[in-house]
């Protein structure tokens, strides 16, 4: 694919999306209607370039300059502005950090998504969705948005910190990380001047970072006192994680900067997604059917066990299809020299940025991209090229460590859910996408019919 990318002749300036207004760029349009005016950019080239205010971004629009930007050329891009707003949140874990130092972070962390230990977690998953669709009524209306994220958030800090000692950590998270997780993406656009602002919304984002911080000192510093370091759970094998070329351990400050880039990088993602499953179900009863008769073939009655995942074939083509539709908005890179990509001159200091979101409505890469086909993926399984126009969790050094565990996470609590339920959209409700890290339903209110 090297060659595509790459062009005879001077380069150029990327062209600039219409509609930009002197010291606001297009912020206008990025404010009123991100998600269309994101997808809009692919009309105008393969690298378009936008000004949000004053800072320019340049868009990649094609799968095969992302593949350059991501996986080909990554050595020559650092984190970029997102990442930089975001690292007083994150800290310096492996989200927001990128060289030998994320290299060295990600190496030590490996092992804690392995697939054995995803084998593990599959329990503890499977045991917080049968909670979750106990605490169901057949016919009193649920949020989805809720459960979703209650179940997401239940994961995770399950994985996290496993255990009795931790139980007040898990509680906190549930109070704490709902305010973050609806701030960043505020903090991440907004201008770094506003942060210190004692309005009231900064304070309650502040307080609720604070607060989340503390707790996870206050555990690490419990698991260290009572070498819990012995457990199986992600904490455990970072307090005890020794990096193999280095021989280097992790200090405690950098185990809480992980575990919290792992809360807000893994709780609203998975949570998403296993809305849009259920909201996507809702309203294509024929693919429910098929889902669910497939779910009574490899499940039955009985909880959802690792060893089933796999046999989930219909169930992984439903979830890969909603989150092809509904998958994260952007990110960005910064070019650490300048270069040339695809023809256009990429000066030292750019700002480049791919969307996923916009790549997987592409029309010349998916056909009927708006439309919601499962079967799709049955016939696109090996097709050639799809690794690159396929790209829900990123690709190359930074792609998602918690891919498998995300897929197992919401295959266990779909086929769950549907080894009792039916969720049947509540009527007279129209569900809108919000924008966001990923753009998420506007509501979900769902009404549980029970199926035996
Ligand atoms: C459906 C669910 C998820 C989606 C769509 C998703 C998507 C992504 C994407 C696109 C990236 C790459 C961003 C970039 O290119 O800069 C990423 C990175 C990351 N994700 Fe996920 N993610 C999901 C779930 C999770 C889960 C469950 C976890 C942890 C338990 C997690 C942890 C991370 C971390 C730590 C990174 C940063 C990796 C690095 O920079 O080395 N994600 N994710």
């Amino acid at each position: 694919m090297a060659t595509q990318v790459e062009h005879s002749g001077p380069a150029v300036n990327a062209p600039v999306a219409p509609g930009r207004l002197p010291l606001l760029g297009h912020a206008l349009q990025l404010w009123r209607q991100p998600i269309a005016f994101l997808e809009s950019l692919r009309e105008h080239g393969d690298i378009v370039r936008l000004d949000i205010g004053t800072w320019p971004v340049h868009v990649l629009t094609s799968p095969e300059h992302v593949h350059a930007v991501l996986v080909q050329q990554a050595q020559r891009f650092g984190r970029g502005r997102i990442f930089d707003r975001l690292r007083p949140v994150f800290g310096n874990g492996i989200v927001t950090t990128d060289g030998e130092f994320h290299r060295k972070q990600r190496r030590m962390m490996q092992p804690a998504f392995h697939r054995n230990h995803i084998t593990d977690y599959t329990e503890v998953m499977s045991r917080q969705a049968e909670a979750m669709s106990a605490s169901w009524t057949a016919g009193r209306e649920i949020s989805m948005v809720t459960e979703a994220r209650g179940y997401a958030m239940s994961s995770v800090a399950e994985m996290i910190f496993s255990g009795e000692l931790s139980r007040p950590a898990v509680t906190e998270v549930h109070r704490s990380l709902p305010i973050v997780l609806e701030g960043m993406l505020v903090r991440a656009l907004m201008p770094k001047a506003l942060d210190r602002l004692p309005i009231p919304y900064n304070q309650r984002f502040d307080a609720a970072a604070g607060r989340l911080r503390r707790t996870i000192d206050e555990v690490i510093a419990q698991y260290s006192a009572e070498k819990g370091a012995e457990g199986h759970d992600l904490l455990s094998l970072l307090l005890s994680s020794v990096d193999a070329e280095s021989g280097a351990t992790m200090a405690a400050e950098q185990v809480r900067d992980e575990v919290l880039a792992i809360m807000l990088a893994g709780t609203e993602t998975s949570a998403t997604t296993l809305a849009w499953v259920f909201h996507e179900l809702g309203r294509h009863p024929e693919v429910e059917r098929r889902l669910h008769e497939e779910v009574d073939a490899v499940v039955g009655t009985r909880p959802v066990r690792a060893d089933d995942i796999p046999e989930l074939t219909y169930t992984n083509h439903v979830f890969q299809e909603a989150l092809r539709l509904h998958s994260p908005l952007l990110f960005t890179r910064r070019a650490l020299s300048p270069l040339t990509l695809g023809g256009v001159a990429i000066p030292e200091g750019a700002e480049l940025a791919y969307s996923p979101y916009a790549l997987h409505r592409d029309p010349a890469l998916f056909r009927d991209p708006t439309v919601f086909d499962p079967d799709r993926w049955r016939q696109e399984g090996n097709e050639r090229g799809r690794a690159q126009k396929y790209i829900p969790f990123g690709a190359g050094q930074h792609k998602c460590i918690g891919d498998s565990f995300a897929v197992t996470e919401i295959l266990t609590a779909v086929a769950s859910v549907a080894s009792r339920w039916r969720l049947v959209p509540a009527p007279g409700v129209t569900v809108r996408e919000v924008p966001a890290g990923i753009p998420q339903p506007s509501e979900l209110p769902m009404i549980p019919v029970a199926r035996h």
